[in-house]
């Protein structure tokens, strides 16, 4: 059987046309040992087993089709949690991380009602909920099987504060929120993406919207504004090149101090304002 080492390169090499190769076959190879990457590097002479040497070639065909790590190995990183993850939801990106910095920076109060919508895995409502253990945070999914994975997500992670419940965006949900959050679907149905990398292994229900990528937003922004409290905020995750539409939208729905502000690659990510 192979050494841990030699496996790994072998891994890299069945990989290399992808985006990581050698990332990926570092966490594929932890998770079927049961150990982390970086341990894999303080014994890289030890050999595999037959069963594990069997079960990393066959994860790694699968990887080699395009399936994404996180569902391969049935969990993400995001913020200080580790979450599960699901074919029923997004996997959750580095640049929403930056929907958690926003709202963590307005330095809202103690006892502060925050709505997820379209909470998916769970992770912008589990980051927030994690961060003041006094908020009261609810998380909102049109999917079933994702909400089951959201209260999962929260259990592993010791969240108390945090509750899903299945919905249309807010149609059922009451007024009396400082503060509304979404990363909506956002991409337009003809957009090329689609059918590259990960992204083809997620549900398009997660990734696209009519009205080249605009029209959950615009529901949300409408709903946004008759739920909040007054000096309440909504921050949306959006496209790169949809910070003008969303600004445009969020005027429009009426709220004022729109403005948008860019992801690590200095790209307009998220979009807020405050209702009068
Ligand atoms: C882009 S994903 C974001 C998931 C998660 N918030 C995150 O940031 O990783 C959008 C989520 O919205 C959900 N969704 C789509 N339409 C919805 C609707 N009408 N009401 C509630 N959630 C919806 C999808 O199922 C998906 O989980």
């Amino acid at each position: 059987m192979p050494t841990r080492a030699q496996a790994l390169m072998w891994a890299r090499q069945q990989l290399e046309a992808g985006e990581s190769p050698a990332l990926d076959s570092d966490i594929i190879l932890g998770h079927i040992l049961g150990c982390s990457s970086a341990s894999l590097y303080a014994w890289p002479e030890k050999p595999l087993e037959d069963n594990q040497w069997q079960s990393f070639q066959a994860v790694i065909a699968r990887r080699h089709t395009g399936e994404p790590v996180a569902y391969i190995v049935g969990e993400q990183g995001f913020w200080n949690l580790t979450l599960q993850t699901h074919p029923s939801t997004l996997i959750p990106r580095p640049e929403t991380e930056l929907l958690v910095e926003l709202v963590l920076a307005k330095s809202f109060a103690d006892n502060t009602q925050l709505l997820d919508l379209g909470t998916g895995t769970g992770a912008i409502a589990l980051a927030l909920a994690g961060e003041n253990p006094s908020w009261q945070v609810l998380g909102v999914e049109f999917n079933g099987e994702a909400v089951k994975l959201a209260h999962t997500n929260a259990k592993l992670n010791n969240i108390t504060n945090a509750r899903f419940q299945q919905g249309d965006w807010a149609q059922d949900i009451g007024e009396g929120w400082h503060c509304i959050v979404s990363n909506p679907p956002y991409i337009d149905p003809q957009d090329p993406h689609l059918s590259q990398g990960d992204v083809r292994f997620e549900p398009l229900s997660a990734l696209v919207a009519q009205d080249s990528g605009l029209a959950d937003i615009k529901i949300i922004a409408q709903q946004a504004i008759q739920r909040l409290n007054s000096d309440g905020w909504l921050l949306l995750e959006h496209g790169y090149d949809q910070g003008q539409a969303v600004r445009d939208i969020l005027l429009a729905s009426g709220f004022d101090q729109v403005q948008t502000e860019l992801d690590y690659g200095q790209r307009e990510r998220v979009t807020m304002g405050k209702k009068p």
